[in-house]
């Protein structure tokens, strides 16, 4: 028979890891009932689940109110409810919970997420996606072999992409870190994780600086309107005009922006007058100097660990590309990651460029990876949970993102964790 899972929050996310399962699981998994507030994503999604109007439920209160319905859940509605659904789905009687990262932005709550899992022997894994890609677990596998030593330091750099930060952090969701988080640990958890993950020893300070430096008033140009399409003088030179970037841009910036039409419109299917209005009066035509964003667009965080070694992770939303780079020095030798591209050099011998597979854009091949290892775990084919992104492994991750933000808020001051 096949395992039923059941998928609160049916935006990007959650209908991405249900195309996942559709395409690569439906011999073993089938979505047995879904949950949104809104009406038209329940509209747009159940026909092609072929999930009937009473497995649909228009909030997680409804949805648990059925008692324990399918053998798994996952959770991808936005950052601030994820504390709320999770801990509702906990003490529902889920067992097995896929949940969106992050988890929240406040320590009392990620860890009592982590103690009522703990209590109730639930397996509640977050979505740090990048863990699960060929290209990190390479990574991993090479320092796990000894062949660079021990990791001394390392310098890992997140460079969001201009259009990608606009689009995600001035005008979109995560663009007010009291209704989200701040942009340290909404963008970076994932890198925060890789680096724990990589340097496998208990953080024991932190600090960090950094500022919301351009997407402000004070850089607004001259002429400049509160929206884009609403007169503004200074749109043909402007590389944020939202006409540009979500309408007439033949090439579109990043495949990124293309898909996302449905999150500027609410509906999956588009014309362009939808995007054309979308855009004129939206969130998301709106200038990137006059919007209400308060997060950060770079920030610098140094990292120092138990076993001796050090990292720095800096993030920015100014590159041309989305890209990431892992630079880790050993004391034998040191791997240079530059987006898809991997070096090994080992003092003394040959730099070998390392094949990592296949690598489609983004961090879809993560995304896949979490969701095979989801089904795996969901159908019995493995308890071995080593590695797997589990709340215990995210509780690090969170409490270095907050320990930073309390030392950018101190001017970068020390945060000792175990003070945290
Ligand atoms: N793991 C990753 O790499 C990664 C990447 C991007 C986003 N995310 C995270 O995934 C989550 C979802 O992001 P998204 O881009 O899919 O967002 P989205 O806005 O596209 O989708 C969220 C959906 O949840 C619904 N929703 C909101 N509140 C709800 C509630 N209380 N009950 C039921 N449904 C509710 C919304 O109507 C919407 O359909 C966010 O927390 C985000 O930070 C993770």
């Amino acid at each position: 028979m096949k395992k039923k899972v059941s998928v609160i929050g049916l935006g990007n996310r959650g209908t991405e890891y249900m195309g996942f399962l559709k395409y690569f699981h439906s011999s073993k998994v089938e979505i047995y009932a879904l949950c949104d507030i809104r009406r038209q994503a329940l509209d747009d999604i159940a026909p092609k689940y072929s999930v009937p109007e009473d497995r649909q439920f228009m909030s997680p209160a409804d949805f648990f109110a059925r008692g324990v319905i399918s053998d798994a859940l996952i959770i991808a509605t936005q950052d601030a409810s994820h504390y709320e659904i999770a801990k509702q789905a906990i003490l529902t009687g889920y067992k097995l919970i896929l949940l969106e990262k992050p988890v929240s932005g406040v320590k009392a709550e990620y860890t009592e997420l982590r103690d009522l899992a703990r209590e109730n022997n639930v397996i509640l894994i977050i979505c740090h996606v990048l863990r699960y890609s060929n290209y990190y677990g390479k990574i991993k596998q090479i320092i796990s072999s000894g062949a660079i030593g021990d990791i001394v330091t390392v310098n890992h750099t997140e460079n969001v992409g201009y259009f990608h930060f606009a689009h995600s952090f001035v005008r979109g969701n995560w663009r007010d870190e009291f209704t989200s988080t701040p942009s340290i640990l909404a963008k970076c958890c994932h890198d925060i994780d890789l680096i724990a993950w990589f340097v496998n020893s208990p953080c024991v300070s932190v600090s960090s600086v950094g500022s919301l430096k351009y997407f402000c008033k004070d850089n607004a140009p001259e002429g400049a309107t509160p929206w884009c399409m609403g007169g503004c003088k200074a749109k043909k030179s402007c590389p944020y005009d939202a006409e540009k970037l979500y309408i007439t841009d033949p090439f579109w910036k990043a495949k990124f922006i293309k898909y996302m039409k449905r999150t500027l419109t609410g509906k999956a299917k588009n014309t362009k007058a939808d995007v054309v209005n979308a855009v004129k009066t939206g969130d998301y035509g709106r200038c990137v100097f006059l919007a209400d964003n308060n997060v950060c667009d770079n920030q610098l965080v140094t990292m120092v660990f138990e076993n001796g070694a050090s990292a720095v992770l800096n993030m920015n939303g100014f590159s041309h590309k989305m890209f990431r780079e892992c630079h880790i020095i050993g004391t034998k030798g040191e791997l240079v990651g530059y987006g898809n591209k991997l070096k090994l050099h080992i003092f003394g011998g040959k730099t070998k460029k390392i094949n990592t597979g296949f690598i489609p854009s983004g961090h879809v091949e993560g995304d896949i990876r979490l969701i095979s290892g989801f089904v795996k775990i969901l159908c019995g084919e493995t308890s071995d949970l080593t590695d797997i992104t589990t709340i215990e492994a995210t509780v690090t991750s969170h409490d270095i993102a907050l320990a930073a933000e309390q030392s950018r808020k101190n001017g970068g001051a020390q945060v000792l964790m175990q003070n945290f």
